[in-house]
């Protein structure tokens, strides 16, 4: 396994290869668990080579004490990456990624107002500012986010699509923990009653597909945000069900874009988030 640190060597290792081999790219902020081994594994199911990168992306951090307690744990990362096959490695530092200040602002076309936006205010703005720089040094012809990220992964395709930037956006599944909670770098912040009981945000998303059509959209989110709350560990920030294209509050009457649940909840100052295809 290849670890490249530098922008300009990954480039041409790239380069090297395009034209014989299919490339398949993962990026990552590290703290690797078995959700992004899923998403190397769906790469290399599809391409010749794989590169993984690894960065601690400071732009999308709204709040400098996350980014503080973010998570690192770059040799357990290097020791997974080399036992699941990873072919390439890129881990820059924060020179190389922003040797000055990135002041580009990106038109997301609203993707990046509602929900995470409306909490995280700058943070799709900053998944933006990095994503363009990991496709422009690892111009893949295939990249793989996870759809825990739903938000994000609407936003990445928006990008790809406005800028013309030719790579393939694959969508992979969430994997979860035994009891539902949905696999997250995060998660290792979590107490042990916080993670056995976080199964709840799970069973609450699944369930509105029960009670669909029985109660208003608004009843439905008022329903699951008690649900959750009604367990002291846990406090909603928001509960939303959205048309799943446009990310707007979901309607009866316009379903063909799909419904998605999606929710953001606090166990004490560790923020996880959430969501559940409701109708496809
Ligand atoms: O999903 C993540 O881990 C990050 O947001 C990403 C896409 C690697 C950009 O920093």
């Amino acid at each position: 396994m290849k670890i490249i640190h530098t922008l300009s060597e990954m480039n041409a290792e790239i380069l090297k290869h395009k034209p014989h081999k299919q490339i398949g790219f993962v990026p990552t902020m590290g703290a690797l668990h078995r959700g992004h081994i899923s998403l190397l594994e769906a790469s290399q199911a599809q391409n010749q080579l794989t590169v993984v990168s690894i960065f601690v992306n400071p732009t999308q951090f709204n709040n400098s004490s996350d980014l503080q307690k973010y998570p690192r744990t770059p040799e357990k990362d290097l020791e997974m990456l080399r036992k699941s096959g990873c072919d390439i490695v890129f881990m820059p530092n924060e020179n190389e990624m922003y040797p000055q200040p990135d002041n580009r602002i990106f038109d997301l076309q609203n993707l990046d107002k509602v929900m995470e936006g409306k909490h995280r205010p700058g943070h799709f703005n900053g998944v933006a500012q990095i994503v363009t720089k990991l496709f422009e040094a690892v111009p893949a012809h295939s990249a793989y986010f996870g759809l825990k990220d739903f938000q994000q992964l609407a936003v990445i395709k928006q990008l790809v699509e406005m800028l013309k930037i030719p790579i393939q956006i694959v969508a992979c599944p969430i994997i979860r923990e035994n009891n539902g909670l949905a696999m997250s770098s995060r998660n290792e912040l979590l107490t042990f009653e916080q993670r056995a009981q976080a199964g709840i945000i799970f069973q609450t998303l699944t369930q509105i597909k029960q009670f669909w059509g029985k109660k208003t959209i608004s009843q439905l989110e008022d329903w699951a945000i008690q649900t959750i709350n009604a367990n002291k560990l846990f406090n909603v920030e928001y509960f939303e069900i959205v048309n799943s294209r446009t990310l707007e509050k979901a309607d009866f009457e316009q379903i063909d874009d799909g419904i998605t649940a999606c929710t953001a909840v606090f166990a004490s100052q560790v923020r996880l988030i959430d969501n559940v295809q409701i109708l496809n």
